[in-house]
């Protein structure tokens, strides 16, 4: 049975803490999927600083810290932002939008403890936005011993309904992710390894800006074909699907690489060969060969890792732009889609997206008062 399709918003910050994504929907969380306006406000220094602090102590964080109480509140006071701008620019009134789709910020990630924490106030946000929130989307799949990630292959096989299959999207946030779309409409989804992340800490590390614009660093090095291999010997890459990554899970293994001798440039080129090298290996885990990738996310952007990805690869890569989707809006909007989902009780990740057990409803809902 389905239902009414209504307008749904979602709101996306992803590992990269570069800011929220915020998207509008109608959807009726199944078969209507249709995209609207759409926007991304940044995080300032500050609140980027203040997160990234968070992240680096998470695994020994209290509750009740009170940073991260200061940090909770300025980064829900930043999605009530956007979502005000984006009802604005597009013109839609609060009362038209059935819910939001708050993800909230992850701070950890660790599903073989069964645990997994985005922080963010849903009750303010509801009450700032004068509209209901869904939340806490990823905590029972976790919970029933699913790895919480990744959750938007549900909203890519939505959309890739008309596309020749088998097909891939791969998203390169701060962690790459990929949803593989069979022929028969098969969902196979697993984190890849390293998105954008490494290198964003090796340039903010070597060069003090926050990411390589453009891959202009990246375009200038060359590979270490040493470090590469060093790097690809981590275990999560032989381990089959499904499977996902922490922030910096890879940390540990960069920084026991010789990365650290390497010239700037070389270690950027190094680093994104590192995430092209990541995707090709997942291949091996797939039941047919995507006849294509298209690549969404910010890792898009960088012209060093397309290139790395179409030689890894060697089939065609496109940005999802191709098809005609909007790589900067698709996480937030799957948040969106899963907004939806939640309130009429679907599942949001299947065993072959998330290992769950069975297919898992989840989400909280957070009314305005
Ligand atoms: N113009 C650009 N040139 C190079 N890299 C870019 C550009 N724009 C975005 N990126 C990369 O994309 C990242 C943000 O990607 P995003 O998909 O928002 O990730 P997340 O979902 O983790 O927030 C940035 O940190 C940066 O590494
Ligand atoms: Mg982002």
């Amino acid at each position: 049975m389905g239902a009414k399709p209504g307008l749904h918003l979602g709101l996306m910050s992803g590992t990269s803490l570069d800011g929220v994504d915020a998207a509008l929907v109608e959807t009726d969380g199944e078969r209507v999927a249709r995209p609207g306006a759409s926007l991304t406000l940044p995080y300032d220094a500050g609140l980027r600083t203040r997160l990234r602090a968070l992240l680096d102590r998470a695994d020994a964080l209290a509750r009740d810290d009170a940073e991260l109480a200061e940090a909770e509140r300025a980064l829900t006071d930043r999605h009530a932002e956007a979502v005000a701008a984006l009802l604005g620019e597009a013109g839609v009134a609060a009362g038209d939008v059935v819910a939001l789709g708050f993800h909230g910020q992850t701070i950890l990630h660790r599903p073989e403890r069964r645990l997994t924490w985005q922080i963010g106030d849903a009750a303010r946000l509801a009450r700032a936005a004068g509209t209901p929130v869904v939340h806490d989307f990823r905590a029972a799949d976790v919970a029933a011993g699913g790895q919480g990630a990744p959750f938007a292959p549900l909203w890519h096989a939505a959309l890739a309904g008309a596309l020749e299959r088998p097909v891939a999207v791969l998203n390169l946030g701060g962690v790459g992710n990929v949803t593989w779309i069979g022929a028969d409409g098969t969902v196979i989804a697993c984190d890849t390894g390293p998105g954008n992340g490494p290198l964003d800490d090796w340039v903010a590390a070597r060069a003090g800006v926050p990411f390589d614009d453009g891959g202009r660093i990246t375009a200038t090095g060359t590979v270490s074909v040493a470090v590469l291999a060093r790097l690809m010997a981590h275990p999560f890459f032989a381990a089959p699907p499904p499977k996902s990554l922490d922030r910096l899970d890879f940390a540990a293994a960069i920084a026991g690489s010789e990365l650290a001798s390497l010239s700037i440039a070389d270690g950027a080129a190094t680093l994104a060969a590192f995430t092209a090298a990541s995707v090709a290996a997942v291949r091996a885990h797939l039941p047919e060969a995507p006849r294509r990738w298209l690549v969404t996310g910010g890792g898009r952007h960088n012209p060093a890792i397309m290139t790395a990805l179409g030689a890894a690869l060697g089939v065609a890569v496109d940005p999802v732009e191709a098809v005609g989707w909007d790589g900067d809006a698709m996480e937030a909007q799957a948040f969106a889609y899963l907004a939806a989902r939640s309130l009429r009780g679907l599942p949001l990740s299947l065993p072959t997206t998330t290992g769950v057990p069975r297919p898992m409803p989840g989400g909280r809902l957070a009314k305005p008062i």
